[in-house]
Order: structure tokens, then sequence, then C-alpha cells
């Protein structure tokens, strides 16, 4: 089973929701005794985003005639797009910036959402060219988004949901850790508690094939 971690921290493998990615990898790992895995670490804090090769590129590819040179950021979005093909389970491990995703996964997304190419435009709307597979989000936030509680606006998980939805990704399941900016026992109740609930959730879903 290949799984493709895409780490979005700046605090990378030290992260909060590196911690949470790990914890459900174990449970992932722990469903499917007997199969092999192999983990792609994907980082894309370094990622540059799209150029204007890949804008050009993307805008004309519907006109063989005006097509031009694929090189550049269209180069590395291929790679990044044959990787998560590649893969049979996504897992994303992100904090919440600003009440949405941080830029370093928008930069990501941008490179493997591309028209004509994951994606198709028809009369409908977008249709996803990709398999479906299981996608794991794990997410660290300050404050909360959830619940009656809730601290601030959730624009993370909807937003999330439908780009990846737009490229054949339909199987998508959250698991957050809120309240990270708590004193630390109640930051070990917040873990405790989302531990809980990921290892409910593998005890009665077995996500991967046989
Ligand atoms: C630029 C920036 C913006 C942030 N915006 C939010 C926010 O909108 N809501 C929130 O709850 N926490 C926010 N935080 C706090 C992080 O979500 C929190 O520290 C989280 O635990 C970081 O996870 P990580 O360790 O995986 O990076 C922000 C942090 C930074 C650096």
């Amino acid at each position: 089973m290949k799984i493709l971690r895409v780490i979005c921290s700046p605090r990378g493998t030290a992260s909060e929701s590196y911690r949470l990615s790990q914890t459900l990898i174990n449970h992932l790992i722990d469903s499917h005794r007997g199969s092999d895995f192999i983990i792609t670490e994907r980082g894309v804090t370094g990622l540059s985003h799209i150029d204007a090769d890949y804008a050009e590129a993307v805008s004309r590819r519907r006109d063989p005639s005006s097509a031009v040179a694929e090189k550049g950021a269209l180069l590395q979005s291929e790679h990044l797009i044959r990787e998560l093909e590649n893969a049979d389970c996504v897992v994303i491990a992100t904090p919440m910036h600003n009440l949405m995703v941080p830029s370093t996964l928008k930069a990501w997304l941008d490179h493997v959402i591309q028209a004509d190419r994951t994606f198709r435009i028809t009369a409908q709307g977008k249709v996803g060219a990709l398999r479906d597979r299981p996608v794991f989000i794990a997410i660290a936030s300050g404050g909360t988004f959830t619940g009656d509680h809730a601290q601030q606006p959730d624009f993370l998980r909807p937003w999330l949901k439908t780009v990846l939805a737009s490229i054949g990704l339909l199987d998508v399941t959250f698991f957050s850790v809120e309240g990270t900016a708590q004193k630390p026992d109640a930051l070990k109740a917040t873990r405790e508690k989302t531990e809980r609930e990921s290892a409910r959730y593998f005890s009665t879903h077995t996500p991967l094939p046989a």
C-alpha cells in the first residue's frame, strides 16, 4: 500500500498536524495487518508557486495551434500529480492559517488541480479525472472551529472538500486537534479526545482494499 503524506506546516515533522497524521498512519497500518506500506513524504513548504509557463500552457492547451512548450512549473506539477496518482491513500497534515489552509497547501493544490489533466471542464462543470481513493486530513489549529463552542468559522474543511472533489477525490475524512494554543493540560486532553475519535473510526473502517 502506498501512502502519500503531504506535510504543510512550517514546523514540518515537529508540528502538531504531523503528529496527528502519524497517529492516523499508525491506525491505517494496524487496521491492514499483513499489508506492506510505503510512505512517500511530500513536504510542500518549499514548493514554488505556479508560474507564467504553467498558466500559459494550461490556458492554451485546448487550442493545439497555439500550444506552448511544457516547461517550468508545469514539469514540477506533472511530478506532483504522478506522485498523487501513484498513491493508494493520501494523508494531508495541515495547520489552519487564517481560517483556511496555509498557502503551502494551496500551492500544492494549484499544482495538482490542473485543467485537462486532473479535471475536465464540461457543460455541467468540472469533472474529476483521478481515481478516487481515501484521503485523510489531519488539522491542527490554535483555536476551535467545530462544535457548539467554535471560536471561529471554518473555511478550511468545506473548501478543501470541494476542491478535492473537483479532481475526483470524494472519499475525504477529517480529524483535528483544535486548541493547540491552550495550556498544556488542556492541549493534552484535546489530543486524547482526537486520539479516541480516530481509534473509534479505524475500529469500524478498513479504508484500503485487502
Ligand atoms: C500565520 C498563522 C495563521 C494562523 N491562523 C489561525 C487561525 O485562523 N485559526 C486558528 O485556530 N489558529 C491559527 N493559527 C495557529 C495554528 O493553527 C496552530 O498553532 C496550529 O497548532 C499549528 O499547527 P502545526 O504545528 O501543525 O503547524 C495560525 C498560525 C499561524 C502561524
